[in-house]
């Protein structure tokens, strides 16, 4: 049998999707990749204390020199943003072309770009009308939420939703099944 792909996950926040990856591989649905490091922007980020509860290596890293460093470090072989709330420096993109996917809470092309992140996705969702919302998982590139799309789901507007249900929603019915699967898709390809 062939090594597992490497992956780090880099996340700023709760780290409810992190929660999702750590869950399903746990549980033999992400067979073809083991989770070595995640790397947090900020050192309160709850995701780290998700990460160290499963036994995983972390690391706050603020400055894109120390990303570096510690991707160098983990050996990584892709890159899964979580919730992570930065801009990748272009080296990091350069040298993981086509192997770093980030989760994004809205149907892309809506809802997406510069100012589009967390909570503020689904504010503006709300306030756009629309009657359904979803995730993406997207490969990234240099552009923001602009990299070729993988997956996409969506999910139901209800009346009465607050950007908290509709984010809740969102998370449960799209995001927490759409990033494991999209990691174990790129993870096969990888390992092939
Ligand atoms: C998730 O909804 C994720 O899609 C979003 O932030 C939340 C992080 O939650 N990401 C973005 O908005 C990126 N542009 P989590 O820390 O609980 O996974």
């Amino acid at each position: 049998m062939s090594e597992k792909i490497k992956v780090a996950v880099l996340v700023s926040g709760g780290g409810t999707n992190l929660q999702a990856l750590i869950d399903k591989e746990a549980d033999g649905q992400i067979p073809d990749a083991h989770i070595v490091k995640v790397i947090a922007s900020r050192e309160d980020a709850f995701a780290l204390e998700r990460a160290a509860k499963a036994g995983i290596e972390t690391a706050v890293a603020k400055e894109p020199q120390q990303v570096m460093e510690e991707l160098q470090k983990s050996g990584a072989d892709m890159i899964v943003l979580a919730g992570y709330m930065k801009v990748l420096p272009k080296e990091i993109i350069e040298r993981y072309r086509n192997k770093i996917i980030n989760i994004h809470p809205s149907l892309i092309p809506k809802y997406c770009g510069k100012g589009f992140y967390g909570k503020r996705v689904h504010k503006a969702v709300l306030e756009g009308g629309e009657k359904e919302s979803g995730a993406t998982v997207h490969f990234v590139d240099e552009g923001m939420d602009s990299g070729p799309i993988l997956l996409q789901k969506a999910v139901e507007v209800k009346e009465g939703d607050t950007p908290e249900i509709l984010q809740r929603r969102v998370m449960e019915q799209a995001e927490w099944k759409l990033l494991p699967q999209a990691a174990q898709m790129i993870a096969k390809e990888l390992s092939i």
